[in-house]
């Protein structure tokens, strides 16, 4: 079968007329661009549709190259032999090289794309996309986003139709197209970035990118919520503007010595391990498991270097792209602020991941309330949510004076300060 088709190929070659025949309709001159004498001649046995080539291990690498969109690429001037240097007219076919599956073949290939674009594979080298790739796991590579063959101006990416991140992650782009920035024409990329994409979890990287596009939203929200940068800090901004998304609290281990999260050490995966260990009854950690769980963390260095920071946030990837018009956006304080809230019925404890993602363990609800968690889950009090109820009575008593005036603001502010004072007065005896 490849024999047959090898010896069709070398005649195409051998019948310069044939080969050009071979460009078919969208041929590479009719749509204007010009490419080399050269690649027509590789083109000739390449633009053939089905053309293919049987691998050791059962897959068929496709050796067709639409020919049209190669003249029509960033590329056409460079042409085929300068990213494909190992192989010239005289010594091919057939091929010298030995391909054990496509994806290899791929991610042996992609490597061309650094002798020009330096720049852009540094930062690539960054990204949870590329850490994925260097854990052997599956992660787009250069190839995955931009066809090799029919690479187009950066203006060309699609902000309708998600290319290229739609391939990979269609479900969030099908929630987020429906959004207000899917609606205004933003893509992926103007909140992730293209090449440097960090995981989601990691840092403040996401939240500064809306508060850069706006400008205003910390004064904006100041007028009606108090402590709004705490707020900013300790919900999601997806927590409030995705109306319809369930929350829950995510309890991150934090190291107040190097103030950032906790990662998991390169090689010892411990985190899950001492989880399951202190988890011993195996429905979720409670308020004395999370204790000694922090207590494994902290014998390691000084005491109290690792606490737990709570952050309100939406259960799904899906949910946090759903981004509604700001008239939808939660604004009734009791939806946290209420004894029972929704929000804190679910709750993980999480580490950062090797990659980068955050790797989580279900706690119970209860650590959220509990007495012996509560130095562990310092600065995380979502009064009325969990467990104060002289904040709920303070609450209550702002929502109805009013709180729209900056009277009422700073009132509440002024109250909920003295009442924190108090109650850190108190646990730290
Ligand atoms: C006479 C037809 C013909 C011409 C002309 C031709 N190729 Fe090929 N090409 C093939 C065949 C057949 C294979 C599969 C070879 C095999 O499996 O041994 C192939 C395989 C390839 C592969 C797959 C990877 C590999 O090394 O096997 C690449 C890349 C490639 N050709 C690039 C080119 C380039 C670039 C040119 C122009 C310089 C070119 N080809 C000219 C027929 C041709
Ligand atoms: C900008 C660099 C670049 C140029 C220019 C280029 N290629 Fe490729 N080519 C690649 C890369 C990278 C791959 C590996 C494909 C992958 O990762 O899926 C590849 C793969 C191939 C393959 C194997 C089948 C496949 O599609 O994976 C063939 C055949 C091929 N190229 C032929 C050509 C021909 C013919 C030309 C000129 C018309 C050309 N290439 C121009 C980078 C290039
Ligand atoms: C996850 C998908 C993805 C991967 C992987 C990716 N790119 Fe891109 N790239 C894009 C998108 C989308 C754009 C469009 C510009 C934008 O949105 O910022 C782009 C733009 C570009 C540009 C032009 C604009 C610029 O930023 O300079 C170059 C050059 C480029 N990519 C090269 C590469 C190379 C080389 C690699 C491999 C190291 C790579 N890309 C990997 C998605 C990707
Ligand atoms: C031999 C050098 C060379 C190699 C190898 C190369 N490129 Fe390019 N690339 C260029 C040139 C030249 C341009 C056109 C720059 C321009 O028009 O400003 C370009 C443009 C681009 C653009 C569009 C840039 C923009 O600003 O819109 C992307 C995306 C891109 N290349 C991706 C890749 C990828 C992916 C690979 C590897 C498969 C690769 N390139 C390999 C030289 C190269
Ligand atoms: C308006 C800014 C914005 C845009 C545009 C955006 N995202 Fe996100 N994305 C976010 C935020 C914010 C989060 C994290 C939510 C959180 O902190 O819980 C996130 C999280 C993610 C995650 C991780 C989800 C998880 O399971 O934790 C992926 C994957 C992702 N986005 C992909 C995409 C893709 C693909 C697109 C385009 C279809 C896109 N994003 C467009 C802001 C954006
Ligand atoms: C070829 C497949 C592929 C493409 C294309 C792709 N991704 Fe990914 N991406 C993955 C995989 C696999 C993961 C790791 C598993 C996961 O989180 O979904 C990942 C992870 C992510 C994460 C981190 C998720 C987290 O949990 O924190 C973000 C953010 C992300 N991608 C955004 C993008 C954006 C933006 C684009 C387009 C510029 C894109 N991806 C294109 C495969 C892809
Ligand atoms: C506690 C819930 C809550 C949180 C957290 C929250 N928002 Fe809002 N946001 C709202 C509500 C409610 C409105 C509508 C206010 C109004 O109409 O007066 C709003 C309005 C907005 C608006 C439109 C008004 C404007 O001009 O600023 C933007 C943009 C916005 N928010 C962005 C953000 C960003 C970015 C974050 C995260 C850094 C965030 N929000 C966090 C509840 C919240
Ligand atoms: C690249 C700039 C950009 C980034 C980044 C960005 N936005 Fe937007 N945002 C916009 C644009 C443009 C609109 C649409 C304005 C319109 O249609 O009125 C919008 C609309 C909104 C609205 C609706 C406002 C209203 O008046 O109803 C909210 C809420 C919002 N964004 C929140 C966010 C959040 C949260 C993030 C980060 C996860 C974010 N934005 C990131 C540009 C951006
Ligand atoms: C989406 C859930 C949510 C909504 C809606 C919400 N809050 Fe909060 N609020 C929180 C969380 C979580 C914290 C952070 C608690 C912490 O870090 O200790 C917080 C903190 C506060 C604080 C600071 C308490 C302190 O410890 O200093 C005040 C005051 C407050 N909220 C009042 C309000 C008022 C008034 C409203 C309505 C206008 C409101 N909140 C709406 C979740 C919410």
């Amino acid at each position: 079968m490849q024999g047959r088709r090898l010896a069709t190929f070398v005649m195409a070659a051998l019948f310069g007329a044939v080969g050009a025949l071979f460009l078919g309709q969208g041929s590479a001159r009719a749509a204007g661009n010009a490419v080399s004498q050269l690649d027509e001649q590789c083109l000739g046995c390449h633009s053939a549709e089905g053309f293919e080539k049987d691998l050791a291990n059962g897959e068929k690498l496709s050796l067709h190259v639409d020919g049209a969109a190669f003249a029509k690429s960033v590329h056409s001037k460079i042409g085929c032999a300068v990213c494909h240097g190992s192989i010239s007219l005289e010594n091919h076919p057939p091929s010298k090289t030995k391909i054990s599956s496509i994806r290899d073949y791929s991610l042996a290939m992609t490597k061309v794309c650094s002798s020009c674009h330096g720049d852009v594979v540094k930062l690539y080298e960054g990204s949870i996309h590329a850490s994925l790739v260097r854990e052997g796991k599956f992660g787009p590579v250069c190839t995955d986003c931009h066809s090799p063959h029919a690479v187009m101006a950066k203006a060309a990416y699609d902000a309708a139709s998600g290319t290229p991140c739609s391939k990979c992650h269609d479900p969030i782009f099908k929630a987020y197209a429906d959004s207000v920035h899917g609606q205004a024409g933003l893509s992926c990329s103007n909140c992730h970035r293209a090449h440097d994409v960090s995981a989601a979890a990691k840092g403040d990287q996401l939240k500064n990118a809306c508060l850069e596009c706006h400008q205003d939203a910390l004064t904006a929200h100041q007028t009606w919520l108090p402590n709004a940068a705490q707020h900013f800090d300790a919900v999601s901004c997806p927590a409030c503007h995705s109306p319809t998304a369930k929350r829950k609290v995510d309890l991150r281990l934090y190291d107040n010595a190097a103030q950032q999260r906790v990662a998991e050490k390169a090689g010892v995966p411990q985190f899950e391990n001492r989880a399951r260990l202190a988890d011993v009854k195996g429905t979720g950690l409670d308020a004395m498991a999370l204790r000694s769980l922090l207590q494994g963390f902290n014998r390691e260095g000084v005491d109290n270097q690792v606490t737990l920071r709570g952050r309100l946030e939406v259960t799904t990837g899906a949910e946090a792209h759903r981004l509604a018009r700001s008239t939808a956006a939660i604004r009734d304080c009791a939806k946290c602020h209420q004894h029972g809230a929704d929000a804190f019925q679910s709750v993980t404890v999480s580490i950062v991941g090797p990659d980068g993602r955050p790797v989580r363990y279900g706690a119970n609800p209860d650590v959220l309330n509990s007495v012996i968690s509560v130095d562990s889950v310092s600065g995380f009090y979502a009064i009325g949510g969990t467990r104060i109820k002289l904040l709920d009575w303070l609450l209550a008593l702002a929502v109805l004076g009013g709180i729209g005036g900056p009277l009422g603001h700073m009132t509440v502010r002024w109250l909920f300060k003295r009442y924190a004072k108090r109650i850190s007065g108190k646990e730290d005896s």
